[in-house]
């Protein structure tokens, strides 16, 4: 496999990347009461020193009474949490990494399998954790106002640590995708509406308060998904011309990079192309795109919480779409979760070398 162009930098704003490989963002629960520890730091420093482009922390949560279901998944407020994500920046940065954390709120949650709950009501556009089915509150106008605030303050806190960007959390069933899918979202106030642009207010809004809070120069990605965890096969939208009702006004509002996540990245997004979402973000928009899915190994990572281990797999298929200008960089999530070294593996070719994925891999940090 000839992977040199994945070696190419990559600059934008805020961002010097010394390859076009991420780590795609991963939850692992092990930060006690929100806290990054040392081991949290460790984790991460060990991809930058394994020469990953850039890292994108797993979801870290924003500073909302119900902002999150798991007690051991980390804050991105309080003074603790920060000084936590400072050491993790700092020993990233010695490392030569480059690192953004990505800004989440869940939104509407199932419980957590621990019992666990937060101190309030999970909150929503509608109080559905999926359709047909209600876990929380739908908030008012107030609490829109105050989440929009929790958002720009993260991203603040996040430049003022020393990252190198941030990564909006707009995908996968959570808080903003909750907005955009019109089964979550049975609004009838200016946050709802029957068309996917009316129910990207709520996005736009964050957009815009993490843009006036990070200034112009600083690298904003926002990550998407057609897909939910509760129909594998939506689409938000359905044709390029809805996408691109969909995109432009974010990328208007200050999204920098389009995070376009798929299960498996070969995936074509609508009929008559085989582009991936990443192809049509970027071919819209004209920003820059990162792809994700099932890169590098032979089976996706919803069946890989089930028990279902994956083997390594060509890269080929990737590089063709990569060489051909589909997208400019290359989420890798499962790979780096089980083998720091996965880069560095496929730069010198030692593919012999390298290890899939097996769920236990989820179990510890290493
Ligand atoms: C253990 C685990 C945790 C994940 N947590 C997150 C998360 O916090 N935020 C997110 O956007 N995606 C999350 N994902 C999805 C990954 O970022 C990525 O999109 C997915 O694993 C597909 O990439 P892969 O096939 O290379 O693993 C998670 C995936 C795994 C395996």
């Amino acid at each position: 496999m000839k992977t040199d162009s994945l070696f190419s930098p990559f600059q934008l704003k805020s961002l010097n990347l010394k390859n076009r490989i991420v780590m795609a963002p991963m939850t692992r629960s092990f930060s006690p009461d929100g806290v990054p520890t040392d081991d949290v730091a460790v984790y991460y420093t060990k991809r930058a020193a394994g020469e990953v482009g850039l890292i994108l922390s797993e979801g870290t949560v924003i500073d909302r009474p119900a902002s999150s279901n798991d007690r051991n998944i980390p804050h991105f407020y309080g003074e603790k949490a920060l000084a936590g994500w400072q050491n993790v920046i700092n020993n990233v940065h010695s490392a030569g990494g480059s690192m953004g954390p990505q800004i989440w709120h869940m939104g509407v949650m199932d419980n957590h399998y621990s019992g666990w709950l937060p101190d309030a009501p999970f909150e929503g556009p509608s109080g559905l954790n999926r359709p047909g089915s209600e876990n929380g509150q739908a908030m008012t106008d107030s609490d829109i106002a105050d989440t929009i605030t929790a958002f720009g303050k993260a991203a603040y806190h996040a430049k003022q640590l020393g990252f190198d960007c941030i990564e909006i959390h707009g995908a996968h069933g959570y808080l903003i995708d909750q907005f955009f899918w019109e089964k979550t979202n049975l609004r009838s106030d200016v946050y709802g509406g029957r068309s996917l642009p009316e129910r990207s207010r709520f996005a736009l809004e964050v957009i815009k308060e993490i843009r006036r809070q990070v200034g112009d120069d600083f690298a904003l990605i926002i990550r998407l998904s057609q897909w939910k965890p509760a129909d594998y096969n939506n689409k938000l939208a359905q044709t390029p011309q809805e996408m691109e009702a969909w995109l432009n006004p974010m990328a208007e509002a200050g999204v920098d990079i389009f995070h376009c996540s798929q299960r498996r990245f070969w995936e074509p997004e609508f009929e008559g192309s085989d582009l991936n979402f990443a192809g049509w973000a970027k071919k819209i928009t004209g920003k820059p795109t990162i792809t994700v899915g099932s890169v590098g190994l032979t089976g996706e990572f919803l069946a890989a919480f089930q028990g279902e281990s994956s083997q390594p797999s060509s890269l080929d298929e990737l590089l063709r779409r990569f060489d051909r200008g589909d997208f400019d960089l290359v989420a890798v999530g499962r790979p780096l979760l089980a083998d720091p070294e996965w880069m560095q593996k496929i730069r010198d070719n030692r593919t012999g070398e390298l290890k899939g994925f097996r769920k236990e891999a989820l179990a510890e940090l290493i």
